[in-house]
């Protein structure tokens, strides 16, 4: 693993934990730099846009599995596939419970997402891998920038203790895709860089729009 991705969350360094907890401002807020969101802006935020990454991540799934058919590695990306389901069902879930606008973007995702998937699998059984390092490496990292945004937040322990199970599962999906010979495919640099450059274009658009 990659110094990168062995990145740990960092524990109680950020400023937005200085704050006694019997202040009456640190229920909701801890203390907040200016132009930082507040906590429902931040929940908001962390909620719309993974909702977003692991549909477009089910849709990529299903465009290598439409073009790979039965042929390997089509049950290790079926694993993956289902990881992902489970992961939107949980945003699903958070979405209408929290009452959290989806994306306007998902109808975009619908079809990027599964031309994405479908295009690198056209390409090559290895290219699909290196499709999965590019996208899971930029998912783990931003569930790692989520993980520390929420850390001072108590309340929100549940949904942060579901960025840190997910991200471990987005992680087990890169190193899948390393040990499926993403490395060997045509353009391997090129290739994860331009991916990893959209899905984190899209992580910023979905978080915002
Ligand atoms: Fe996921
Ligand atoms: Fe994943």
């Amino acid at each position: 693993m990659s110094a990168k991705t062995a990145r740990k969350p960092k524990a109680g360094k950020s400023p937005k934990s200085v704050k006694s907890p019997d202040s009456p401002a640190s229920a909701k807020s801890p203390d907040r730099l200016p132009g930082e969101p507040t906590l429902d802006q931040l929940v908001d935020r962390v909620i719309r846009v993974d909702h977003a990454g692991e549909y477009g991540a089910v849709r990529i799934y299903e465009g290598q599995l439409a073009v790979l058919g039965k042929r390997a590695p089509q049950p290790v990306i079926e694993h993956m596939l289902e990881h992902e389901k489970a992961h939107l069902a949980t945003f699903d879930q958070l979405i209408n419970e929290r009452r959290v606008r989806p994306t306007a973007l998902m109808p975009l995702w619908h079809v990027a997402g599964f031309a994405l998937g479908a295009a690198t699998a056209m390409i090559g059984e290895k290219a699909a891998m290196a499709c999965t390092v590019a996208v899971e490496e930029a998912i783990e990292e931003h569930y790692l920038d989520q993980i520390e945004a929420l850390e001072p937040h108590k309340d929100e322990a549940a949904l942060r203790e579901t960025c840190v199970k997910f991200r471990g599962e987005e992680l087990e999906h890169r190193e899948t895709g390393l040990a499926h010979g993403a490395e060997q495919a045509p353009g391997y640099t090129a290739l994860t860089g331009a991916i990893k450059a959209g899905s984190k274009l899209a992580i910023w658009l979905s978080s915002r729009v």
